[in-house]
Parts: structure tokens; C-alpha cells; sequence
């Protein structure tokens, strides 16, 4: 616990305190996909938001410890949302908008939301996604009837307890008194994923968060009163809940927002806005520099980059040569990159090399921020004699998470068993200068294109679907995704493997879980690997994948399952 029985508001700390001062300086500038830009003022800003605390207060009756979920897509208005319930003490948990229906029932049941921000469309790649007939989907699957909150509500929706977002606020006053918070009352819930079919509700609270947000905003990002930053993360994931929303907006700085794709209208579209918004540091992640990497140097050389001076990457380990690329074509060879370290469990940056101060090194996220602790430890838990082990923080820290929403038990299973302190399920390197290099994960957990996935999600989702007997999924490479999911199938006795069939299969997962979950490669298998206890040996099926050599196969109950497989994949 952290500063007990100090009392804040998270959302007055992101607004009223800039208000003297900055009222008039833009706190987002948001572009839309189709070009068009909106800027709100910390003044502005601080209107809505207060209008809609209101709104959620004194229309929807929704009051101190609720749960709001928020389900929207890049847009300024997820940031009011966040925002607007943080000001009257509401638990935000933002789903993100590539969820699908099962996913944001299952999210809604688990944190007992009353309510529900959403918005009637999304755009992406010039197609709308309709949000909100998601989300009449997945309130077919809840346990209970939450109020809605649509923005652009659908004016022939006939639902109950459905407001349209703008026509609510305007009914509201601009002003409103802060919930007065303790420092350990919850400010959001962020469901990610874990090593059981489950997503994990990690809770956060208010005045350790916020304190490592805006000190880790400041320091790493080295942030200045004149400074444009563009963090690309959605504010559906950690990073921009920290980054894009109460990092910066705590520190008085300028965010911009796009709500589209690097890709869509043309595959130059993020170094034109860099261009159009002059913007000064650049947040993103790995997978999206291989991606911009591929598509070649002239792109990004059409456009103006001099008003960058920092970069930065996050999600996953960036491979040295990915580094250099962004370092010399987006970074001109100017721009420190900060290589940050983190968790949605850690809440904001544990590791990485602060610019001007330490030495960058390709590929190595760095040393610990001023104030953490890290270690890097043997199974047993003893630091490790190899500079090669398993990561633990070892002291509390600010922002650290405060528990698995409804499941204590799981949050000691999951990081505080192992060792005696904090477990983050990543092995490391630790150098000669104690510079950290993070490998990945060790355990059932993906990371696909920098989003965290399970490998049992995967898993269910596939024996949900009628044809499935069983099925086990693996990580695999990907020159752009770091990593991409292979599926291993057993069909039902009654079932004929076709191409229609993968294809179904895929998309069901597609369906179940998000897009983002959708194997890249399914193959159909008359068994698993399994040891005679009936355990699925997963590295057996890796190293059939990798074409590596396959080592000992003496526990199998069926080695010849291997050749078996292997054919298979050579055919997929
Ligand atoms: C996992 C956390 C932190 C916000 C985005 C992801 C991996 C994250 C790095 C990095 C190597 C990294 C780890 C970590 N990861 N940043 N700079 N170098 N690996 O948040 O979804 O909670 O995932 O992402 O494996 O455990 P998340």
C-alpha cells in the first residue's frame, strides 16, 4: 500500500491543476482517420469531462466504487469516459474495441458494470465496425442489464437506459467537485491475459499509479512544456491507459490521438501526421517498426521528421537490427529511443535506458527506473550465477497492481509463489554494465504483435466450436508479429478436414476472442503429442514448427504422432 489516508483525485490531478495555467494550451489533438482534427484545451477537456461526471452521477445514479466499462474506439471521448469516471470515484475498465462480443460479456460479468460508454460505430481501414450491435450481442450473455452511454446513439435504438453521450452531457454543468479519493481506493480494472482460458482483472489504485505515471512520463520521456507526444497505443491496453491518458495529461503535456491504422489510407499515413501535428516524441511498438521497416526507407523519406527528439518502443523485445532501422530512417540519428520495460501488472515503465544519461544499447531494454528494484533469479528462486534467468521485482513500487478483480487467490498463485517477491513471467539476460535484455515470456502466454494473448484463450475457443475434439496452440515465429499462432486440432470422429473447415475455425477463434487472436496456421492432427499421463508436450510441437531437432521423446505415449505432424505441416 502507498500513502495511506492521503486523499487525491486522479482526474482533478490530470485537469483542474492545469487550469491556471494552461487552460488554454491543447491537451489533445486528435486526427481521425479521414483527416479531420479536433483539439480540446485542458479548459475544454475539463468541461467535458466535468459534464459527463455529472451526467454519470446525477443521471445515471452511478456513484463512488462502481464499475463503468468503456468500450470505444480511439476517439477523445474514451478519454472523457476514463476521465469523467475517475473524477466521481467509478472503476473504469476499458475493453478494447477489436474485442469481441463473448470477450466484452465475459469482462462486463466479471467486473459487475452498471454501465457501459460505447459508441454506435468504429472506423477502421475505411470500413465501420459496428461497437454498439457488438455490444447488443454481448448483452445477450450478461447477468445483469447495465445502463448505456452510446456515442452517435442510433436515434431509432429503441433499447432502455440508452443515452446518447453528447445529447447527455449538454443537459450538464461544466463544473464539478472531485470525488475526494484515498490513495488505495481503486481507480481502473484492465483485464489481460493469463496462462488459464480466464482474463485477469488487474486492479489498479489511485495515488501510487498516478504518482508512477506522471514521474515515469517526466523522467523517461524526458517531457517538455513545448513538446507534442504520441504514444500510438489504444486506450484499450496499459499503455494508453498510462501513456497516452494520465502520464501525460497529469504532467500538463500535449497528446495526439489518431484512431487509425499506420497502414490506412496509404502506408506513409503515420510519418505524414508526424509531419502535420510537428510532433516532438514518438511512442510505439516493434511490431509496427518491422512493419514500416518492410515496406522500405522512401516511404518515411517523402515526409518532414525534424520535429522529432524522442523516440520510443514497448510491448516486446526489439531485435537490434529493427532498432538501428528506426534509430537511423525515423531518428535521422538525432533521437535518444528509450526501450521501456513494463506490464499492465506494473502500471507504467520498470525498465529502460533514460535518454542523455544512459548509454543505448539495440535491443536491451536498460536498468531500472530511479526507485525500482529488479533482480534477475533462478528457478529457485537465487539470483541467478549465469546472468541468465527469470525477472522479479524485488521491492514494492508505486504502481504496482493490487490484486486479480474477485480472485485473490490466483493473484498470490500467479506472482507471489514462485519467489518471495514479485514474479513477472519474463526471463532476462542481466550484462557486465547491469543492463537488462528481456527475452520473452516463460510461460503459457503469447505475444503477438506486442498483445499480450493465452495460449488456453486460444485453446477454448477452438473446443467451443463443433468440429473440435481438442486442440493445443503454440507460438510461433513471425518476421512482423514477433509472434504468430499455430493451432494443432483433433477433429471430432464424425468430421472431414477441409479447407472451408480451417478456414471456419480460424475465424471462430477470430469471433470468440478478437482478431488479434486468429492463428496464422491450423493444422488438422488425428493426435496431440501427449506424455502417457496425457499431458500435451507443446515443445514437441514447437520444435516440429522450427524444424529443429526433436529431443527426447521417451515419455510420449505415441512417438510416431511426430512424423505424423510433421508431414502435416509441411503441407500447410
Ligand atoms: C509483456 C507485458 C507494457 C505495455 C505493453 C504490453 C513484454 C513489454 C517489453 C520490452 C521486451 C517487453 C513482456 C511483458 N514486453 N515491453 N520493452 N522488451 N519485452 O503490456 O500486455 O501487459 O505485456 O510484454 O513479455 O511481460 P502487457
Amino acid at each position: 500500500k502507498w500513502f495511506v489516508g492521503g486523499k487525491l483525485n486522479a482526474s482533478e490531478n490530470c485537469l483542474d491543476v492545469h487550469l491556471n495555467h494552461h487552460r488554454n494550451k491543447p491537451a489533445i489533438i486528435w486526427e481521425s482517420e479521414c483527416g479531420q482534427t479536433t483539439t480540446y484545451t485542458y479548459g475544454e477537456l475539463s468541461n467535458k469531462v466535468n459534464q459527463l461526471a455529472n451526467a454519470l452521477k446525477n443521471t445515471l445514479n452511478i456513484s463512488k466504487g462502481d464499475r463503468v466499462t468503456i468500450y470505444m474506439p480511439l476517439v477523445p471521448e474514451a478519454a472523457i469516459a476514463m476521465l469523467a469516471c475517475s473524477r466521481i470515484g467509478a472503476i473504469h475498465s476499458v475493453v478494447f474495441g477489436g474485442f469481441s462480443a463473448p470477450s466484452l460479456a465475459e469482462r462486463i460479468n466479471d467486473s459487475e458494470s452498471c454501465c457501459i460508454i460505447t459508441a454506435q460505430n468504429a472506423k477502421r481501414r475505411g470500413k465501420t465496425i459496428p461497437l454498439r450491435n457488438i455490444v447488443s450481442e454481448a448483452l445477450k450473455q450478461t447477468t445483469s442489464s447495465p445502463q448505456l452511454v452510446t456515442l452517435d446513439k442510433d436515434p431509432n435504438s429503441t433499447h432502455e437506459n440508452e443515452y446518447d453521450f453528447n445529447d447527455l452531457i449538454q443537459q450538464h454543468s461544466k463544473t464539478n467537485t472531485a470525488e475526494p479519493m484515498d490513495s488505495e481506493d481503486p481507480l481502473f480494472i484492465l483485464y489481460t491475459s493469463g496462462t488459464t482460458g480466464k482474463p485477469k482483472g488487474i486492479l489498479h489504485t489511485t495515488g501510487g499509479y498516478l504518482t508512477h505515471a506522471k514521474y515515469s512520463t517526466k523522467l523517461v520521456f524526458d517531457l517538455e512544456d513545448s513538446d507534442i507526444f504520441w504514444c500510438t497505443a489504444d486506450v484499450g491496453w496499459i499503455t494508453g491507459h498510462t501513456y497516452l491518458v494520465y502520464g501525460p495529461l497529469s504532467n500538463g503535456a500535449t497528446i495526439f490521438m489518431y484512431e487509425g491504422t499506420p497502414d490506412y489510407p496509404h502506408h506513409g499515413r503515420f510519418w505524414e501526421l508526424i509531419e502535420k501535428h510537428n510532433i516532438s516524441i514518438f511512442y510505439t511498438a516493434p511490431t509496427a517498426i518491422r512493419a514500416f521497416m518492410k515496406d522500405g526507407d522512401a516511404i518515411p523519406k517523402q515526409f518532414n521528421l525534424n520535429s522529432l527528439r524522442l523516440l520510443g518502443t514497448v510491448g516486446e523485445p526489439i531485435n537490434p537490427e529493427a532498432w538501428e532501422w528506426y534509430y537511423s530512417t525515423i531518428g535521422n540519428h538525432q533521437c535518444p529511443i528509450v526501450d521501456t520495460w513494463w506490464q499492465t501488472e506494473t502500471g507504467g515503465i520498470m525498465l529502460t535506458s533514460l535518454p542523455g544519461y544512459h548509454t543505448m544499447k539495440p535491443g536491451i531494454a536498460g536498468a531500472p527506473l530511479p526507485g525500482i528494484n529488479v533482480n534477475i533469479l533462478s528457478e529457485s528462486g537465487t539470483p541467478c550465477t549465469n546472468n541468465r534467468g527469470l525477472l522479479s521485482i524485488t521491492k514494492p513500487w508505486p504502481s504496482m497492481l493490487r490484486g486479480i478483480w474477485n480472485d485473490n487467490e490466483r493473484y498470490e498463485d500467479v506472482y507471489w509463489s514462485k519467489f518471495d517477491t514479485y514474479f513477472a513471467g519474463d526471463g532476462a539476460m542481466i550484462d557486465n554494465d547491469n543492463d537488462i535484455c528481456v527475452i520473452g515470456r516463460v510461460d503459457d502466454v503469447l505475444n503477438v504483435a506486442g498483445h499480450r494473448i493465452g495460449t488456453m484463450e486460444v485453446e477454448s475457443a477452438l473446443v467451443d466450436h463443433t468440429a473440435v475434439a481438442e486442440a493445443a496452440v503454440i507460438g510461433i515465429n513471425d518476421d512482423i508479429k514477433g509472434e504468430a499462432i499455430a493451432a494443432f486440432v483433433i477433429l471430432k470422429n464424425d468430421q472431414k478436414e477441409s479447407d472451408d473447415l480451417i478456414q471456419d475455425l480460424k475465424n471462430h477463434v477470430a469471433q470468440m476472442i478478437s482478431p488479434i487472436a486468429k492463428p496464422s496456421l491450423l493444422v488438422c492432427t488425428p493426435d496431440l503429442p501427449k506424455t502417457r499421463s496425457g499431458k500435451i508436450m507443446r515443445r514437441i510441437l514447437r520444435q516440429i514448427v522450427d524444424h529443429d531437432p526433436i529431443g527426447d521423446t521417451t515419455t510420449l505415449a505415441s512417438p510416431e504422432i511426430i512424423q505424423t505432424i510433421q508431414e502435416k505441416v509441411q503441407l500447410s
